[in-house]
C-alpha cells in the first residue's frame, strides 16, 4: 500500500513539473522560468526547426506580414513572448514596418529578451515595448479595442488556466480581419494537459465560439502544431 501511494505521489509531481507547474497558479511556471530561462534560449539553437527559414517565413513571417500590412502604425502583439523568439524574427525582416508589444510573465525569460533587444540599432528598438504581465489577468482596455493587426502566442496557450477567456480578449483587440496567430501541443499528446482544450477538435470548436473564422492547422515541430485563424 505504502509503495503505491510512493508511485501515485512521484507521478503527480511529475505531472506537476511536466506542466510547469501551471495546474498550481502561474506564480508556478512564473518560478520555473526565472530559474530555466537560459536553460530555454539554447532550444532554438538544438531543433533545427526552429531556424529552418522557409518553415519560420510560412508558418510566421508571413501571414504577420500579410495581416499587418507596410504601415508603421500597424501594432503585432507577443504574447507569452519568452525570450523573443517570434518578435525578432519578425524585427529581423525588413518588409514589417510596424510596432511591437510583448508580454510575459517571467522577468527571468524577458531579461535575455531585453539583451537581444539592446543589440538592435535605435530604430528598431524604438518600436519594441515590453511589458511582465500575468495573462491570467489580462484584459483589453476600452482603447485598444480594434487596435492590432496581428496577435501571437506560442508554445504556452497550454499553460494558461484562462485560455478561452483569454482568445475572447485577444478578439476584442484585433482588428476586423485581423490574424491570431497560435499553437497547439500536437494530438500524441495535447490530451495531457487536461481541462486546457487543446485538441484540434476542442480548440477548432472554441475558436469558432468565439468568432474566429478560417482556422487551418499546420504541422510544426514534433511536438507542436501551428494555428492561423482570423477576426471575422
Ligand atoms: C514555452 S515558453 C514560450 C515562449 C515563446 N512564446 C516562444 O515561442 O519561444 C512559455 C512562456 O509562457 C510564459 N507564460 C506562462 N504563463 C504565463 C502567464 N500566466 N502570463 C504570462 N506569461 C506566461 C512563460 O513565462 C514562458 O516565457
Amino acid at each position: 500500500m505504502k509503495i503505491i501511494i510512493v508511485l501515485l505521489s512521484l507521478l503527480f509531481i511529475c505531472f506537476l513539473l511536466y506542466s510547469e507547474l501551471s495546474y498550481i497558479s502561474s506564480k508556478g511556471i512564473k518560478f520555473l522560468y526565472n530559474i530555466f530561462s537560459r536553460i530555454y534560449e539554447l532550444k532554438w539553437k538544438l531543433d533545427k526547426t526552429y531556424l529552418n527559414k522557409e518553415i519560420n517565413n510560412r508558418l510566421f513571417i508571413k501571414p504577420i506580414l500579410d495581416s499587418s500590412g507596410q504601415e508603421s502604425t500597424s501594432k503585432f502583439i507577443d504574447l507569452a513572448c519568452g525570450t523573443g523568439r517570434l518578435s525578432l524574427l519578425l524585427l529581423e525582416c525588413t518588409d514589417f514596418k510596424g510596432q511591437i508589444e510583448a508580454y510575459d510573465i517571467s522577468s527571468g525569460m524577458l531579461d535575455i529578451f531585453k539583451k537581444h533587444i539592446d543589440k538592435l540599432d535605435i530604430k528598431e528598438k524604438n518600436r519594441i515595448k515590453i511589458f511582465q504581465a500575468d495573462l491570467i489577468k489580462w484584459k483589453c482596455s476600452e482603447e485598444n479595442k480594434n487596435s492590432c493587426s496581428a496577435i501571437a502566442i506560442t508554445e504556452a496557450g497550454e499553460f494558461l488556466s484562462n485560455f478561452p477567456e483569454l482568445i475572447e480578449e485577444i478578439y476584442k483587440i484585433l482588428k476586423p480581419n485581423a490574424l491570431f496567430l497560435l499553437t497547439k501541443p500536437v494530438e500524441r499528446i495535447a490530451w495531457t494537459f487536461f481541462g486546457r482544450k487543446q485538441s484540434k477538435n476542442q480548440i477548432i470548436k472554441l475558436l469558432e465560439e468565439k468568432g474566429f473564422i478560417n482556422i487551418q492547422i499546420y504541422s510544426w515541430t514534433s511536438h507542436y502544431d501551428v494555428i492561423h485563424c482570423y477576426k471575422k
